[in-house]
């Protein structure tokens, strides 16, 4: 009698989309290397309206030049990355504030800002007409939903 040979059946379980995949995405508005490639526009510093969070602000390259220069409003294609950082010197990344300048009508009672907030990885956890966000921008000092004091 021959050896039987014994073929181990591997299950092959193809199980896609069974389950809806709940892991925060990427932000579309921050680059990997956004870190090198977005311009610091303010020094590190607190924030109490953001919390206890010391804050520093990086621009994309359509939204450097004019935010440095104090135009208003900004240019649509606009990004304005706020890390949130522990310590006084900007080094230790708890999470991100964004705001990014949509098309003209995205939300015109909000400037046509879009507002996310990030963890450190540049997921998103909230997106969109966040009016959390847009109500406190609206106030002054702000001016164009922009506070920061140049
Ligand atoms: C209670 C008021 C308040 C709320 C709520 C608030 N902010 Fe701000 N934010 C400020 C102030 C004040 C500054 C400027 C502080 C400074 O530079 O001294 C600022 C600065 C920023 C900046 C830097 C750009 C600038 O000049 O405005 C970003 C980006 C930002 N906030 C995003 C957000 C997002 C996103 C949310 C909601 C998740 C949010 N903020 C909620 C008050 C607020």
């Amino acid at each position: 009698m021959s050896p039987r040979r014994c073929l181990l059946a591997v299950p092959a379980v193809v199980a896609l989309g069974c389950f809806q995949d709940s892991t925060p995405q990427h932000s579309d508005f921050v680059p990997l290397d956004y870190q090198t490639t977005f311009q610091a526009v303010r020094t590190c510093r607190s924030v109490p309206a953001h919390g206890l969070v010391y804050l520093k602000v990086l621009a994309n390259a359509v939204a450097a030049a004019p935010y440095t220069a104090g135009v208003s409003p900004l240019p649509s294609g606009s990004v304005l990355v706020g890390e949130h950082h522990a310590d006084p010197s900007c080094n230790s990344l708890i999470d991100i504030y964004l705001m990014a300048k949509a098309d003209p009508g995205y939300d015109v009672e909000a400037g046509d800002w879009r507002w996310q907030r990030l963890d450190a990885n540049q997921r998103v956890l909230e997106d969109g007409h966040l009016q959390k966000c847009s109500s406190c921008h609206a106030q002054p000092p702000c001016t164009g939903f922009l506070c920061s004091p140049p």
